[in-house]
C-alpha cells in the first residue's frame, strides 16, 4: 500500500511540477497518529523553497493532480502542508483477503537477489562463550532469517577466533599440566579447558620462560608441525562442543569459517597495501595512518597490520576476511554483529579496505553494535559466588522458571498435563524469552536482564504474543473450526472500530519487514507484533466470534487466523516457534 501510495505521489508531482520536482522522494510515511488517518505525505514542506510557493498551496497542487483510484478517503491538508491520507475501510477489506490468501503474509521479496553475509556469534576457542556471543547469536540469526525471507542469499558466518598467539601458551601449559588432553579427542570436560586457559593465562603473564616457550609453541604451530596441528585441533574440537550446545538449544544454523581460514590470505593484504601506497612502518610494524581517528595527544592513529615481530593480528585477518567475502563468497553487504566496543575497529578496518581499494561501489559494508546485558541491579551478569556465568546455566534458569510459572498456573486453573507437555512448553517459553527480552530492545542500547520480566505474561513479552496465537487455536478448538479451510471468498466486513483498527495493522508486516532491511533493528519487529497482539485483544474482547452472525463470524475468523499466522510468522523471524497450547 506505501508503495503503492508513493508511486501515485510521484507521478503527481511530476505531472504538477515536471522537471522541477524529478527524481524526489514523495515521503509518503505512515502517520504519526491514527486522527490524522492512516497515512501522510510531508513533501510539500520540502519543496517550499525550490519551488518559493507557500506549502499549503503545493499540497493543494499535489491533491488536485494526484488519482487515487478511489480507495482513499478525499484528501485533506492539515497543519502547516501535510497531507492527510485515509484509506477506505472497503479497500482495507479487500487487500485483507489477498494477504490472507498468500503464502507470506503480504511480504515482498526483494527485486534482485543477491548473496549478503551476516558475520555474527563467533566466540573463541578455549575461552567463555559469554552474554556478547549470546547477544550476537540472537541478532544475528534474527537478522539472518529476515533477509532469508527477502529472497536474499544470505552466508551465515561464525567467525570464531581459532588462531593466535594464546594457542602457544595454552599449548605450552597443557604438555606439562594436562598432557592428555592435546593427544586424545574429549580429554577435558567441556568448560574445564576454559580454566585451564585461565591458569596458564597467569602463568605466562608471571612466567618469562614459559613465555619464550609458549612462542616457540606458536612458531611450531605457525609452521604446520603436525604434532601441534593436532593439538590445536583437538581444543577447537573440544570448545566446538560446548558452543554447539548452545546453537542447538537456541536453534542456530551457522557455518564455521574461523580466523585461521584466512592465514593464507594474510600476506597477500600487506603486499596489497604496499602497493596502494598506504603502508607505512612504524617502530617496525607495519601500519596504515586512519583519517578521523587520533591518540590523546591529537596524533593520527595507525591502525597495525604486521606487528614488528612478523605476526598478524586481528585487524589483518578481517581485512583478509574482507577480501575473500567480495572476491570469492561475491557478497554485496557484509553484516558484523559485534558488541558496540567493536564500533573503532569496524570503522578503521572498513576505511583501510575502501583506501586499498577492496571495496567495490555495489558493496555495502556494515557494523551492527549492540550494548551490554547487565544484571538488575546495573552490574555484569554474575553467579551468586561472584563468578561469570555460563550461558547454557542461564538459559537452563529460564526454562526452569518457566516451568515453575507453568506448574503453578496449571494448580491454579485445575488442569492436569503430561510431562511431556509441561517440558515442551516451559523449553519454548523459557528460550523464546530469553531471545525476546533481547531483540524487543534498541539493540544500540544496554539492557538489565530479568527473568521475571521477561517471563511475565503481560508486557512486550514473548509469553504475551505467545498467547494471542494460543488463543486463536483455542477459538478454532471451541467452535470445532478448521482454519486452514476457513472460505476466503467470505466478504471481510470491517464494523466495527477495532476490527477496522487491527485489519489496518495486520497490513503493515511488508513495510515493517523491509525497515528491518534497511535499518537492521529488530525491535521494530517486537514493537510491531506487540502492537497487533494488543489491538487483536482489543478486537478479541469486544468483537463475538463464534456467537456472530454467520458471515460476520467467517469474517472475524478469517482476522483472527490471519492475526495467528502473522504471530507466527513474525516469530519465526525471531527465532522463535509457537506453541498451539501453553
Ligand atoms: N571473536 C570476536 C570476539 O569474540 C568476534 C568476531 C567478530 N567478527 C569479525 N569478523 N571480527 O570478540
Amino acid at each position: 500500500m506505501i508503495d503503492n501510495l508513493r508511486n501515485l505521489f510521484t507521478l503527481a508531482l511530476n505531472q504538477a511540477f515536471g522537471d522541477n520536482v524529478s527524481n524526489i522522494d514523495p515521503l509518503v510515511v505512515p502517520a504519526s497518529n491514527p486522527k490524522f488517518g492512516d497515512y501522510q505525505c510531508n513533501v510539500a514542506l520540502s519543496l517550499a523553497k525550490t519551488l518559493k510557493q507557500p506549502p499549503r498551496s503545493i499540497a493543494q497542487t499535489i491533491i488536485n493532480n494526484v488519482k487515487l483510484d478511489d480507495f482513499c478517503e478525499p484528501l485533506a491538508i492539515a497543519g502547516a502542508g501535510f497531507i492527510n491520507i485515509k484509506i477506505k475501510p472497503e479497500y482495507i477489506a479487500q487487500q485483507i483477503k489477498l494477504v490472507y490468501q498468500e503464502d507470506h503474509l503480504g511480504v515482498t521479496k526483494v527485486d534482485e537477489s543477491y548473496p549478503v553475509i551476516v558475520d555474527f556469534s563467533s566466540p573463541n576457542i578455549a575461552k567463555e562463550m559469554h552474554v556478547g556471543h549470546l547477544r550476537s547469536t540472537i541478532i544475528g540469526d534474527s537478522i539472518a532469517r529476515i533477509l532469508e525471507l527477502r529472497g536474499y542469499d544470505v552466508l551465515r558466518l561464525n567467525h570464531v577466533g581459532d588462531w593466535g598467539t594464546q594457542f602457544g601458551m595454552l599449548i605450552n601449559y597443557l604438555r606439562t599440566e594436562k598432557p592428555e588432553v592435546l593427544t586424545t579427542a574429549n580429554a577435558v570436560e567441556i568448560g574445564d579447558l576454559v580454566t585451564l586457559y585461565k591458569q596458564a593465562k597467569i602463568k605466562f603473564d608471571q612466567d618469562l620462560e614459559f613465555q619464550e616457550q609458549a612462542r616457540q609453541e606458536v612458531v611450531k604451530l605457525q609452521s604446520k608441525d603436525s604434532e601441534s596441528i593436532k593439538a590445536w585441533q583437538l581444543l577447537c574440537e573440544q570448545s566446538r562442543r560446548e558452543f554447539e550446545i548452545i546453537y542447538q538449544l537456541l536453534d542456530i544454523k551457522l557455518t564455521e569459517r574461523g580466523e585461521s581460514f584466512y592465514n593464507p590470505f594474510l600476506p597477500e593484504v600487506i603486499t596489497d597495501l604496499e602497493t596502494a601506497n598506504i603502508l607505512t612502518e612504524d617502530q617496525g610494524a607495519k601500519c596504515v595512518f586512519l583519517d578521523g581517528f587520533v591518540n590523546k595527544e591529537g596524533n593520527p592513529l595507525p591502525l597495525i597490520v604486521q606487528k614488528s615481530d612478523g605476526g598478524y593480528n586481528y585487524a589483518t585477518t578481517d581485512l583478509a576476511a574482507l577480501k575473500y567475502r567480495i572476491n570469492q563468497d561475491k557478497a554485496r553487504r557484509i553484516i558484523y554483529v559485534t558488541d558496540a566496543g567493536q564500533s573503532n575497529h569496524f570503522a578503521q578496518v572498513f576505511q583501510v579496505a575502501k583506501k586499498a581499494n577492496f571495496v567495490p561501489e555495489n558493496v555495502d559494508l556494515v557494523h551492527v553494535p549492540f550494548g551490554l546485558v547487565l544484571a538488575e541491579d546495573g552490574k555484569k551478569i554474575k553467579t551468586r559466588s561472584g563468578e561469570t556465568i555460563r550461558l547454557k546455566d542461564l538459559l537452563d534458569e529460564a526454562v526452569n522458571r518457566a516451568k515453575l510459572d507453568l506448574k503453578n498456573r496449571l494448580e491454579t486453573e485445575g488442569r492436569n498435563e503430561t510431562e511431556d507437555f509441561i517440558n515442551l512448553v516451559s523449553k519454548i517459553v523459557g528460550l523464546s524469552a530469553v531471545k525476546y527480552a533481547d531483540l524487543s530492545q534498541n539493540r544500540t542500547t544496554d539492557y538489565k536482564f530479568s527473568y521475571d520480566k521477561m517471563l511475565a505474561l503481560q508486557g512486550n513479552t514473548a509469553p504475551y504474543l505467545l498467547y494471542v496465537y494460543v488463543r486463536v487455536q483455542g477459538i478454532s478448538r471451541k467452535g470445532n473450526i478448521d482454519l486452514n479451510n476457513l472460505n476466503s471468498d467470505t466478504p471481510i466486513l470491517l464494523t466495527e472500530e477495532s476490527e477496522l483498527v487491527l485489519a489496518k495493522h495486520l497490513l503493515q508486516l511488508d513495510f515493517v519487514i523491509k525497515e528491518v532491511e534497511k535499518d537492521l533493528l529488530p525491535n521494530r519487529l517486537c514493537l510491531y507484533l506487540f502492537e497487533l497482539s494488543q489491538k487483536f485483544n482489543q478486537f478479541y474482547d469486544q468483537c463475538p466470534i463464534l456467537q456472530a452472525e454467520e458471515n460476520l463470524k467467517l469474517s472475524r475468523l478469517i482476522l483472527a487466523d490471519l492475526t495467528a499466522k502473522i504471530i507466527k510468522l513474525g516469530l519465526s523471524l525471531l527465532g522463535i516457534s509457537v506453541l498451539e497450547r501453553m
